[in-house]
């Protein structure tokens, strides 16, 4: 068995494959990886793996070469050459027209064939990225319901490494109850893997995470799903309609529903420019949309869905100043009363935050109030000042980054 490869996600592919497979994610999941093998074997750059492979790839550059070159030639050289046999005697007019045909339709055949040929490494790549999918460990989870006595999250001792090398030491972080926690770092700090961790995209390797008190690898994933609403970092969307996609944070939802949650996330000023407006297609991954519009669409679905928990990856880091402001009213108002993670670069946005929890390379440094992390915490301080310079580099730019 190869090492698992987290950089896909092993929600998708690694567990409860049947459910995913009946949802149609599995097959959208494995087509990307079939597109991706696409992209980094085809015309744009071709990998080769072994002599086997460059020969399939040579014979197949050659049947396309000849398929596109000398194909339409052969009734060039033939129709004169034959006429001339006829001509002579030598062949029958009969003869000529069967051999005509014949020429034609064992040719394209015969070099379709061969131009398959080149077709055989970038099949074994794919096969290869499938296998590596496959190959995922399961999640560690439980048929069991959430039966936690509260929505308290507990990281407990929490290491983690995507795959030989460590990138979470031993983390241990409480989010109280209808409170905002935010963690700050610099980049690679390992912000996003400890979100991730929280709506199990992954198994810790060392220590736990507890939602009420109950271990999340004590329950299923739909369990966990229902208690929370994650705005991720990288805004994957479905290549489905973007009601569709918004719809995934509560099923049973209605249209009016949709739209109203649509609208608070500010996403109604881009949806009015969009041909079929809501019942526009994503795209594969959400490509028809911007990375701020798909972010929107995202915390649409997170609105919708109002579960307990609420985790924000950089939620807003790609809104323009003016639907910023307008999207935190947004967000100030589903978290209320909530637990909340937010995760921020820009950190004047989360000033007022209950605690700030500072990571640096993969540990918890300090935790407190921004006035009191001001004065006793150096990396808070330099993360501050670098996000203040910024800011007021914005400013000066008229707001643009
Ligand atoms: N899928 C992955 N496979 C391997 N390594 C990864 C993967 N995702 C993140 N990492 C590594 O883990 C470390 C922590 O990354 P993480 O994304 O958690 O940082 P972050 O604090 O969220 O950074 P940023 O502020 O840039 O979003 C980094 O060194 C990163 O390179
Ligand atoms: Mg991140």
């Amino acid at each position: 068995m190869s090492t698992p490869d987290k950089s896909i996600d092993p929600r998708l592919l690694a567990s409860a494959q049947e459910e995913f497979i009946k949802n149609g994610f599995l097959k959208a999941e494995l087509k990307t990886i079939c597109e991706n093998a696409d992209i980094t074997t085809g015309a744009v750059y071709k990998r080769y793996k072994g002599k086997e492979d460059l020969f399939c790839a040579v014979v197949g550059d050659i049947a396309d070469a000849l398929y596109s070159a000398i194909l339409p030639c052969v009734a060039l050289v033939m129709i004169p050459v034959g006429t001339l046999f006829v001509i002579n005697g030598t062949s029958t007019l009969a003869d000529l027209v069967l051999v005509f045909c014949l020429s034609l339709s064992i040719g394209v055949p015969l070099l379709k064939a061969l131009s398959f040929a080149g077709k055989f490494p970038q099949l074994n790549f794919k096969i290869e990225e499938i296998e590596k999918a496959m190959d995922n460990q399961p999640l560690k989870t439980n048929d069991n319901s959430f039966i936690g006595n509260s929505y308290i999250v507990k990281f407990d001792n929490v290491t983690f490494a995507y795959k030989e090398q460590e990138v979470l030491h031993g983390v241990s972080l409480e989010l109280k109850e209808g409170t905002l926690t935010a963690l700050v770092g610099e980049s690679g700090s390992g912000k996003s893997t400890l979100a991730k961790l929280l709506v199990h995209y992954y198994d810790v390797n060392g220590g736990h995470i507890t939602l009420g008190g109950q271990d999340i690898t004590d329950m299923s994933i739909e369990a966990l799903n229902d208690n929370i609403s994650y705005v991720s970092q990288e805004q994957f969307l479905f290549n489905t309609t973007l009601y569709e996609n918004i719809l995934i944070g509560k099923p049973n939802a209605s249209r009016e529903e949709v739209i109203a949650a649509a609208e608070k996330a500010q996403c109604a000023e881009f949806l009015e420019r969009l041909p079929g407006g809501i019942d526009t297609m994503a795209g594969d991954g959400g490509k028809q949309l911007s990375g701020g519009e798909r972010q929107r669409i995202s915390l649409a679905r997170a609105i919708l869905k109002n579960a307990p928990v609420i985790v924000l990856d950089e939620a807003t880091a790609f809104i323009d100043p003016e639907n910023e402001e307008k999207m935190n009213a947004a967000i100030a108002q589903i978290i209320k009363g909530k637990t909340v993670l937010v995760i921020a670069h820009r950190l004047q946005t989360v000033v007022n935050a209950d605690k700030i929890c500072v990571m640096k390379n993969g540990e918890l440094i300090a935790q407190d109030t921004h006035e009191k992390l001001l004065q006793s915490c150096d990396e808070y301080k330099k993360l501050w000042d670098s996000s203040e310079a910024s800011a007021s580099w914005q400013i000066k730019n008229g707001g643009r980054v």
